[in-house]
């Protein structure tokens, strides 16, 4: 109990996958406007990424921007670029420092040229480390990952009688990674909101009312505890009769 990194069960989920919701609310109920908000959910996000490292939970997937996030003002999505670009410049050496792997899900273009290059480079100078790959969904969605995967295949030329679940995986943006075992969702929405639409098929959910810029270390305890208390049983019958 005395130990503040470990969790009270023996069962570390090997993959967290995160919905940060909440920052708009959060700012709301502040008076704020919603990108101070999500500034505080980034400075959250800091938080989290070393309580993972901590927790000895070897992949991270957050939803910073989805796919259909590019329909909000357009300050919001600047302000969000502005905060990827912002979080690169001032975390990466220090990320790179703590063993942190970037890698990056969902398609760069539309980001602009100079936010994409330093995607590329954060991804290049991090690729060896591995304490915690933090995969960050950034113009992410889950259908459209499943339309580019099905446009690589058939550039690629595959064949029908080809096509099973791995080789599917394989043309995924999560190629290489395994599926999350569990998705924290902060804030109390009870929706999937097109995140790993694919790869959560057994993924255990965890949802929480707490707003994302308050889901602290304790909460994400919580979370892992309530992990481990899952009898996972894939479709199948119990290992744990
Ligand atoms: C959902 O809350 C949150 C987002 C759409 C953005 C999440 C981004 C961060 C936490 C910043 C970290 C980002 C990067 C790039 C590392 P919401 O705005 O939908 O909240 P609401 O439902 O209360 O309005």
């Amino acid at each position: 109990m005395g130990d503040t990194n470990s969790t009270s069960g023996a069962k570390i989920p090997n993959h967290v996958a995160i919905i940060m919701d909440g920052n708009g609310r959060w700012a709301q109920s502040r008076g704020l406007p919603r990108l101070a908000g999500h500034r505080a959910g980034t400075e959250n996000l800091r938080r989290i990424i070393t309580a993972s490292v901590e927790f000895g939970i070897k992949y991270l997937t957050i939803y910073a921007f989805s796919t259909e996030n590019w329909g909000r003002p357009k300050d919001e999505v600047q302000g969000l670029m502005h905060i990827l670009e912002d979080v690169i410049d001032k975390e990466l050496k220090e990320l790179h420092k703590e063993g942190v792997q970037l890698r990056h899900i969902g398609r760069l273009e539309r980001l602009g040229p100079k936010l994409h290059k330093k995607v590329l480079n954060a991804i290049e100078l991090t690729k060896e480390n591995d304490r915690l790959v933090l995969n960050v969904a950034f113009n992410y969605g889950g259908r459209d990952e499943i339309v580019c995967a099905i446009q690589k295949m058939i550039q690629a030329g595959v064949k029908p009688e080809e096509v099973d679940i791995a080789l599917v995986d394989n043309y995924l943006f999560t190629s290489g990674t395994p599926d999350p075992d569990l998705i924290i969702r902060t804030s109390g929405e009870l929706r999937v909101s097109n995140f790993l639409i694919w790869q959560s098929a057994y993924s255990e959910w965890y949802v929480t009312p707490t707003y994302w810029p308050d889901f602290n270390k304790e909460h994400y305890r919580r979370a892992l505890d309530a992990y481990a208390q899952r009898d996972r049983r894939f479709g199948s019958l119990s290992q744990n009769p």
